[in-house]
């Protein structure tokens, strides 16, 4: 299994190969994740792990392509993301993106009628919102991770008073 681990900081994902562009960190490949192509071969990693990192990037889907890329048919992509409702999106003067559970649509086999950004494709596994703890325990994540049309509902209409905390997304590469 070759996972990589982009923006890894300071703990890379055990047994995967780490990339950041702070020496700091140490890790595995020292690169700019806003340059490309990155340095490895094509469907070379079976997962592709992006933690705490996309909200960081120059250009979302110029990064999602290269995930993409560097996946072998069937490889598994993991998006963790701050939803931009929580505190922590804005706190961090180094974050350029704010984004919602519907982020990625474009990647989507139905790409939400704007498949023309992007030619790549990702099978969505799997979205989940973490919500704000009083949320949570009033069983607002339940409802909002149970039914997708309460998820929607939820981003259109509530979440700037129940706000979301993290997104975790599991997509597949289709190729
Ligand atoms: C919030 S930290 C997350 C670290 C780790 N993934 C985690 O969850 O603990 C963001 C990391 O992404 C790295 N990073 C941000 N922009 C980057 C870029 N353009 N190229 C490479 N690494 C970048 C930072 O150096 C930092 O280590």
């Amino acid at each position: 299994m070759r996972i990589l681990d982009v923006g890894c900081g300071v703990k890379t994902y055990p047994g995967a190969v780490g990339v950041d562009r702070n020496p700091d960190v140490r890790p595995d490949v020292l690169w700019d994740l806003d340059s490309f192509p990155y340095p490895f071969e094509e469907s070379s990693f079976d997962s592709v792990r992006a933690i705490h990192v996309i909200e960081h990037l120059g250009d979302v889907i110029k990064a999602m392509e290269e995930f993409h890329r560097l996946l072998r048919p069937g490889g598994r992509l993991r998006i963790e993301t701050p939803h931009y409702t929580d505190f922590s999106s804005f706190c961090d003067p180094t974050h350029r993106w704010h984004l919602t559970s519907f982020s990625f649509r474009y990647f989507g086999e139905d790409h939400a009628g704007f498949g023309y950004y992007s030619r790549c494709r990702f099978r969505e596994v799997s979205v989940r919102v973490k919500l704000l703890a009083l949320w949570k325990w009033l069983g607002f994540e339940l409802l909002v991770n149970r039914f997708p049309r309460f998820r929607r509902f939820w981003e259109h209409y509530l979440c700037f008073v129940v706000r979301g905390k993290v997104l975790e997304f599991d997509f597949e590469a289709i190729k």
